[in-house]
């Protein structure tokens, strides 16, 4: 009887599946993420198969280039890593909805969302590059890009540079409310992308603002964003709320890495039960208005589920 009156439901197919993908040989694992490791091209084909298999919809890429350097130019490779991992799963699992995260970080030398100048991010030349690196990853095949780099002006940028570019059906997913988040930790880990110098509080928003994320979201939906991201999810889910109330648009929630990390050691030491933890979470995360959760827990929440 609880079934038949439930608010909320919680599906394999509400689920995002994050992907680390290496330019090196073989992959690792990432110690601070248990169950996730930085995947080779041909090991990032084999787990999104199984992540389609799972019920999943859809994955997230991430790059970690062979090398960096001051201007990211790794990201906008049309045979960078991304680039070639979108061709080689769209090649194999044409069904799977395959996303790209658009950003420099994972490809500067200094770990910056954008280019600097004079020790500080330079937003315009910097929107330059992220719509360089969005193109050519739609062009390799991605059904969607995801910018995650914070800068201002830079949906209206891609979607107008797509549009140009013939590549009309890429859909975009705006990271609008991403905050200056501690969280994010093990992810800058997997992806050796923490700054060098500085932080990311000039571009990434402040934990305090919440109508901020309201007037992000919008501008994104003004710009031609088609879903609009809530990052982190569990300590934001009041403003995955307010922004699915004002906006009324899909709404994405990132479940990031370090709240993974909190769930899986705390499972390890047998303080939680994961599962139970995890379904309760992600439910909470839906619960919230979120229609999509971007979560490492991903495969293993499908399996749960089934
Ligand atoms: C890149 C990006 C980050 C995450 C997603 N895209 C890192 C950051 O801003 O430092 C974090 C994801 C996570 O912690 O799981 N800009």
């Amino acid at each position: 009887m609880r079934a038949l009156v439930r608010e909320t439901t919680l599906a394999a197919g509400d689920l995002i599946q994050p992907l680390f993908v290496t330019a090196a040989e073989r992959g690792e694992e990432i110690p601070s993420m248990p169950g996730i490791s930085r995947l080779s091209v041909e090991e990032s084909v084999a787990e999104a198969g199984a992540v389609a298999a799972a019920g999943i919809p859809a994955v997230i890429l991430f790059g970690i280039p062979a090398s960096k350097d001051e201007q990211g130019s790794g990201a906008y490779a049309d045979d960078g890593i991304v680039q070639t991992a979108i061709g080689a799963i769209k090649a194999a699992h044409p069904e799977l909805i395959v996303i790209a995260d658009t950003c420099l970080c994972e490809y500067t030398s200094h770990g910056h969302c954008g280019i600097l100048r004079d020790g500080q991010v330079d937003n315009d030349p910097s929107v330059e590059l992220i719509v360089r690196t969005a193109v050519s990853q739609a062009a390799a095949g991605a059904d969607i890009v995801a910018p995650s780099d914070m800068m201002d002006g830079r949906i209206g940028a891609v979607r107008a540079a797509l549009d140009d570019a013939g590549l009309t059906d890429t859909a975009v997913i705006a990271y609008s409310a991403k905050y200056a988040s501690a969280f994010y930790g093990p992810f800058r880990e997997a992806a050796d992308s923490t700054p060098g110098e500085g932080d990311r509080r000039g571009y990434q928003m402040d934990p305090a603002n919440s109508a901020e994320a309201v007037r992000e979201a919008e501008l994104d939906l003004g710009e031609g964003a088609d879903i609009v991201m809530v990052k982190p999810a569990l300590p934001y889910l009041d403003v995955v709320r307010r922004v699915k109330e004002a906006t009324g648009a899909p709404v994405a929630a990132y479940h990031v890495s370090g709240e993974y990390s909190m769930l899986k050691a705390a499972a390890a030491n047998g303080w939680l039960d994961e599962p139970a933890t995890v379904l309760e979470t992600l439910t909470s995360i839906r619960r919230a208005g979120a229609d999509l959760i971007v979560t490492y827990y991903a495969k293993e929440a499908a399996q749960w589920l089934s």
